[in-house]
């Protein structure tokens, strides 16, 4: 049906909301008839458009990509159907009524960028469940985000927080302590030979940012002020801080910062889907068709599975990668801010599933299941560039940090969590590939591995993201008490899977049935 023909401003602003990835951001829905009319100054746009467009989207052509917003979950309070099950609870509404008025509270005191998730008000959660404070219960297929892989509110940390917190000592900068000693020395020692050094950081974002700092430092010792280049990849995330946020891959959440550094170039992540191109070669191609050579770039940084759509690269390319790298004295970094901690089963670190070693790794997230710690593991003489005192950061180390990490690390390991990632991965991996199968209009793609993974939903019959729907299959599975945080990745189409990786079979199974029944639902509308 031909609804309309808009006129807008510029064509590339179109290209920022169709051609290009972005993070967890809503994509108009709308298919595109074909090319846009080029008219001096004056584009036009046919759209055609499926019966649930609103002319609406006009605005969210014209109003820039500063108006986009994360997908919005419904606020009213809905009837839903009672769910009572080993692992699942619902009993009220959905949002639960009494919850309105801290939504609310946290709507007015709050950026208007923290309303992207589910409205659920987290009250404690423990193992692979959230609870609320009305009798809810959900099965955590988010970890947070990727954070809780001793699963949540695991009571071995608790007491290693606590007793901390007892012994007496809350912070100590950049002095010694014991505590952080063991941390840097355990992180080392689960590293390969060439990792000898552990630089404790507080965020994933000030991690990357250090990462890039060391290449860059490396390459002008190495080649002088010219081998500054960075190469990252289309739809990566690194962080949102200046330098982070520039070695991303999605040119509509780097607007703000115009003057973006032209040292910092993104190639297409072979991922197989979004870009079919998965030869190394496609790399040198990309790198020549942009004028760059080796000799001006310091390093390469790559997510190990880019979180958007939990896609990994070919073993063969990443191992082209490693050697490339070699040859021309360029850092490789391994972003495993996700993948790390046993996230994509059988090996403790993502990288190893391409049997390379990164010159330097950036850790995160599940580092301590809990406290927000993060790190920068590698080579000595990388990490070791800078004098002291010259690579600090207030809060590095934080003892109750360190206490968390090294217990989530603990268990992790006694409780086989590794292999444990590895063994119901697989039946999560195999089921989601059923769905994929039975929904093949809908489902573009589904990557994985181990316990994380991404169902990519696009419009029927096509591979551009179909948002609303990645949307409402998740809303439909809040009602039903599975967790999912918002959809993210390409288009704000995927609907990302991490539960915690002390996970059962038959919890995997449970979920998966509920998954099933809300993209069913979700079509039916
Ligand atoms: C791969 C990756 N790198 C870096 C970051 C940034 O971490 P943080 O949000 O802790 O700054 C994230 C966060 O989502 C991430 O997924």
């Amino acid at each position: 049906m031909l609804i309309g023909v808009l006129m807008i401003e510029k064509v590339d602003l179109l290209s920022k909301y169709y051609g290009c990835g972005y993070y967890n951001t809503r994509l108009p829905r709308i298919l595109l008839s074909g090319c846009l009319t080029n008219e001096p100054n004056l584009f036009t746009l046919r759209l055609f458009a499926r019966s649930r467009v609103k002319l609406q989207i006009f605005h969210e052509i014209h109003g820039g990509p500063q108006q986009m917003s994360g997908g919005s979950f419904n606020l009213v309070p809905k009837n839903v159907p009672k769910v009572d099950s080993k692992y699942r609870k619902i009993g009220t509404k959905i949002p639960v009524p009494e919850s309105i008025p801290i939504l609310d509270e946290l709507r007015k005191y709050e950026p208007v960028s923290m309303t992207g998730q589910p409205p659920i008000v987290w009250d404690r959660a423990e193992g692979v469940s959230v609870f609320d404070k009305w009798g809810n219960k959900w099965l955590d297929w988010s970890s947070g985000v990727l954070v809780t892989n001793a699963g949540h509110g695991r009571r071995e940390i608790v007491e290693a927080i606590c007793e901390q917190a007892q012994h007496g000592l809350l912070h100590n900068y950049c002095f010694p302590s014991e505590i952080r000693a063991r941390l840097a020395k355990r992180l080392v020692e689960l590293s390969p030979p060439e990792h000898e050094k552990a630089f404790i950081l507080t965020t994933g974002s000030e991690a990357t940012e250090c990462a890039l700092k060391l290449a860059r430092t490396h390459g002008r010792s190495v080649g002088g002020d010219r081998k500054i280049g960075m190469i990252s990849f289309s739809n990566a995330f690194h962080g949102r801080t200046l330098g982070a946020q520039q070695m991303g891959g999605s040119p509509a959440l780097k607007e703000w910062i115009v003057n973006t550094d032209p040292s910092i170039v993104q190639v297409d992540f072979p991922d197989g889907f979004r870009c079919k191109e998965t030869s190394f070669d496609h790399f040198l191609g990309q790198m020549e068709g942009q004028g760059v050579t080796p000799d001006g770039i310091c390093g390469v940084i790559t997510e190990t599975f880019q979180g958007g759509g939990a896609s990994f690269a070919p073993v063969e390319y990443m191992q082209s990668l490693r050697n490339w790298c070699n040859d021309n004295n360029i850092v490789l970094i391994c972003d495993e801010i996700q993948a790390a901690f046993g996230r994509t089963g059988t090996h403790f670190f993502g990288y190893q599933h391409y049997g390379i070693v990164p010159d330097l790794i950036t850790l995160g997230k599940g580092i301590s299941s809990s406290m927000p710690i993060s790190a920068v593991v590698g080579r000595k003489d990388l990490l070791d560039q800078y004098p002291p005192g010259s690579m600090t950061s207030t809060h590095t180390g934080n003892p109750l940090c360190c206490a968390a990490a090294l217990t989530s690390i603990d268990l992790i390991e006694t409780e086989h969590l590794v292999s444990n990632a590895g063994r119901v991965g697989e039946v999560l991996q195999t089921e989601l590939q059923n769905i994929m199968h039975d929904y093949k209009d809908i489902v573009g793609a589904c990557h994985g591995k181990g316990l994380v993974a991404g169902l990519q939903v696009v419009e029927a019959g096509t591979e551009s993201p179909d948002s609303q729907l990645a949307l409402d299959v998740v809303q439909g599975c809040i009602e039903k008490g599975l967790l999912f945080f918002a959809p993210v990745g390409f288009g704000g189409g995927t609907v990302k899977i991490a539960p915690p990786l002390v996970i059962t079979e038959e919890a995997v199974l449970e979920g998966i049935g509920v998954l099933r029944e809300s993209i069913a639902e979700a079509l039916a509308k």
